[in-house]
């Protein structure tokens, strides 16, 4: 199986550690990034040389020396630079159309680079090969809460080692998500198993717009002038008949705002998540710290906040706010 990694997404709800320049993929809150751990877990399933990964010109060396550090070396042609980030339909039709160039058809797995995962689970995603000789697979989580920020599987039928899939609604409102949950409905973890043939096929059924401009010119600046911007999930996965759904049953993790990387890593006793720094705390619990070593954070009486310093920003918010951490982002590009 081969592997196409997207990694071109900014991460506004983790401002002010993630920026434009530095997006969260690529932090290390850890010995190794997010993306790293991405590639890592395609080793799992794709040699070196059938792992793509789409980015754009600013995170490209990024992307060159995190995989470096993991002694390995991704061949250039594999390292694909969009002009400008159009979502991710744009950004899969670019790997799956250089993967063919390169291998022909092929089974391809579509990965995020910003969720934590257990490794275990790459032996069910290639354990759906078979079935995608026919279908659309998507990778569904029990959920555990009415998220919004999610796409929703309702599974139908059984097929093979999934389901097929009788409905799929991209970021429900919230009272869609309370009904999709009671319907026994799964979260779409945003990765994908697809056959470059099907894919093509459902491409051209149900986005004419973008197929049509990745069919007509061969220079990369032109398609990506003219393409439209559109994420996989409304653009296909919504609209086409032919998706199944196989369910991972493993940790997994979209890290996309402050509350949820303090549930994902370790804290102390009083329930705090400090990084990078030395923290003071009395009587204070249930916090993420984030500032700079050697810095000292002090804190009397705070429950439940995020507290991220940065050389250039600092960002205090209850934990429960943590959506709204893209606003500030919004507001800051309003500015310039
Ligand atoms: N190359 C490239 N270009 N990558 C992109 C672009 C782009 O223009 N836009 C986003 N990405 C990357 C992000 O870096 C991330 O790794 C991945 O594509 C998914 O994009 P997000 O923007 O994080 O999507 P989402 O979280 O709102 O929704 C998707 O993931 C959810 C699970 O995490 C959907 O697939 C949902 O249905 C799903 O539930
Ligand atoms: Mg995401």
């Amino acid at each position: 199986m081969r592997s196409i990694i997207l990694a071109g997404g900014s991460g506004t709800r983790l401002w002010p550690l993630s920026r434009e320049k530095y997006p969260k993929q690529f932090l290390k809150l850890n010995d190794t990034s997010l993306f790293q751990d991405t590639v890592l877990r395609c080793l799992e399933v794709s040699d070196i040389s059938e792992i793509f990964v789409v980015t754009n010109e600013s995170q490209k060396f990024f992307v060159i020396g995190q995989v470096e550090e993991l002694g390995s070396e991704l061949p250039l042609e594999n390292l694909l630079l969009e002009p400008r980030g159009k979502n991710t339909l744009p950004a899969i039709c670019y790997g799956m159309q250089e993967i063919t160039k390169k291998f022909g058809r092929s089974v391809v797995g579509i990965f995020s680079s910003d969720h934590v995962l257990d490794t275990r689970a790459m032996e069910t995603i290639a354990s759906a090969e078979n079935l995608a000789s026919e279908y659309l697979i998507t990778f569904g989580i029990s959920p555990t809460s009415p998220q919004t920020g999610y796409g929703y599987i309702k599974p139908g039928e059984p097929l093979g080692v999934g389901y097929k899939v009788s409905e799929f609604k991209e970021k429900p409102d919230l009272e869609a998500a309370e009904k999709y949950i009671k319907e026994g409905c799964l979260w779409n973890s945003g990765m994908f198993l697809f056959d470059t043939d099907v894919f093509f096929s459902e491409l051209k059924a149900h986005a004419p717009e973008v197929s049509d401009v990745f069919e007509n010119s061969e220079d990369i600046q032109e398609i990506y002038g003219r393409v439209p911007s559109i994420s996989i999930d409304y653009g296909i996965m919504e609209k086409s008949g032919r998706v199944a759904t196989v369910k991972i049953d493993h940790r997994w993790n979209d890290l996309g705002n402050f509350d949820a990387i303090y549930n994902e890593f370790d804290k102390d006793k009083n329930g705090n998540a400090i990084y990078n720094c030395d923290a003071l705390l009395v009587n204070s619990t249930d916090n993420l710290v984030y500032s700079k070593p050697k810095k000292i954070v002090s804190m009397i009486d705070v429950k439940d906040m995020v507290v991220v310093d940065t050389p250039d920003a600092l960002l205090v918010c209850p934990r429960e706010s943590s959506q709204k951490v893209k606003e500030v982002v919004s507001a800051l590009k309003d500015e310039e």
